[in-house]
């Protein structure tokens, strides 16, 4: 398509789409592009997890993985994570089966009993100061951050993305100017959903947020893909656990990360890395809850993860199933709209992700509420629009996140016939007013 074309040629092509676009439902597709969960061929990379024990149970420090204790995680996880997220096992917890819960237990247990006792509740010091407790959210974002917030009743104030990280002019200024605000919540590698990922320079900013910010903030620094690379020679990513020690800020970040899509999703190990201090605090609170975590299920890990070397050809494997799943979906995208557009407009632009999970495609600014309706009702299921932002509320209404990781090639072929033809049939449809 191309521009200025005339009400006759935009009617016609209008009908033309919808001729596509009709026989297409008429195929009764059943496919979805919504989460970003391994597929099938990806878990089975790590099947060897069952029975790799075999009956070994013994911990490096000699306990029995079997018993209750070991809130910290056990002494070899503890050095692999250290390992993973790039800092000294003193200032790793490993946890359980899902960082996601880990985030939720540190957001709540800071909101209600406090990082240092009652008396450093975010909850008790926003109701002596008649205010709310408030998170900023680098937008887009990751929906489950989001939906911890708005669970909690904590308010959030989106901070714009760009291609180095979030707007570190505007996250100053604003924690500077509000005490209150107590959290911010960051993926720094490979983004959820805009794959983006921070620079040095703003990375070595967010270390320095803790001497500006209120007291208690603290930075959900959420490196849930940090060895999920696409490419030969990844982005680095730099290390903000070496960065806030040195300006003396540890306390005020929180490193976090998992296995679940290294090795099984939501049946993996999960890791925080953070001051000893925090570490201890947070260890007394979680102690209530728990006994302990699934040593067992760190000792599997710890054995068949070996060390980072081991896990990186792992990460190779998923590499190899991932990428042509990527590459379909970017393909079609490029056939479908590269270059294309509607009376001087292009149809959409999208990212070019070097890993992660996610593509993220934005329609021209109002549509993306439209695709999305069109493509489910022509049996293509995708990420509900607006998710990509607190309060499901994105101002441009444009946002689109595309998973290609769980379904099959064919089914990334099939779902993005359906869901180019339904960018340019509801941009067209918009132009002409209907
Ligand atoms: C940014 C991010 N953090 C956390 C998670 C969930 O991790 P877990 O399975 O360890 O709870 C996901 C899953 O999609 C994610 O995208």
């Amino acid at each position: 398509m191309n521009h200025l074309l005339t009400p006759q040629q935009l009617q016609a092509r209008q009908q033309e789409l919808r001729q596509q676009y009709e026989a297409v439902s008429a195929r009764k597709l059943n496919l979805d592009l919504t989460r970003g969960k391994p597929s099938t061929e990806q878990l089975n990379l790590s099947d060897e997890l069952d029975g790799i024990l075999a009956g070994n149970y013994k911990c490096a420090d000699g306990s029995d993985a079997r018993n209750y204790g070991g809130i910290m995680g056990i002494p070899e996880a503890r050095k692999l994570a250290a390992d993973y997220l790039q800092t000294i096992p003193a200032r790793i917890m490993v946890g359980g089966n899902s960082s996601l819960q880990l985030m939720y237990q540190l957001v709540t247990s800071a909101l209600s009993q406090g990082v240092r006792g009652g008396e450093s509740a975010w909850s008790k010091e926003a109701a002596a100061a008649n205010g709310k407790v408030k998170f900023l959210c680098p937008s887009p974002g990751y929906d489950r951050h989001f939906a911890i917030c708005e669970f909690l009743g904590i308010e959030m104030i989106p901070v714009a993305m760009n291609a180095q990280g979030p707007d570190m002019d505007k996250i100053e200024a604003l924690v500077k100017a509000d005490p209150l605000i107590k959290g911010i919540w960051c993926v720094p590698k490979y983004a959820n959903p805009d794959g983006v990922v921070y620079s040095h320079a703003v990375v070595a900013r967010m270390a320095l947020l803790g001497k500006i910010a209120g007291a208690n903030f603290r930075i959900f620094w959420d490196n849930a893909y940090a060895e999920h690379h696409l490419v030969d020679n990844p982005p680095e990513l730099a290390n903000i656990i070496a960065l806030s020690e040195a300006a003396d800020t540890l306390d005020n970040v929180l490193v976090i990360g998992s296995t679940s899509k290294i090795t099984h999703a939501g049946a993996g190990i999960s890791f925080i890395a953070t001051s000893e201090a925090n570490l201890a605090a947070f260890a007394d609170q979680l102690n209530i809850a728990t006994i302990g975590p699934d040593k067992i299920n760190q000792l599997r890990h710890v054995h068949f993860l070996k060390d980072m070397p081991t896990l990186r050809v792992l990460m190779q494997r998923h590499r190899a199933i991932l990428q042509p799943k990527f590459e379909a979906l970017l393909s079609a995208l490029d056939k479908g709209l590269s270059g294309k557009t509607l009376n001087g407009k292009a149809l959409g632009s999208w990212t070019r992700p070097q890993g992660g999970y996610f593509v993220l495609f934005d329609t021209q600014p109002g549509l993306a509420d439209t695709v999305v309706k069109l493509t489910a009702a022509a049996g293509v299921k995708l990420t509900p629009a607006g998710s990509t932002w607190p309060l499901r509320k994105d101002p441009a209404n444009s946002n689109i996140r595309l998973a290609p990781s769980f379904p099959s090639l064919k089914e990334i072929e099939a779902a993005m016939e359906v869901f180019v033809l339904c960018v340019e049939l509801a941009t067209v449809e918009r132009e002409l007013g209907q």
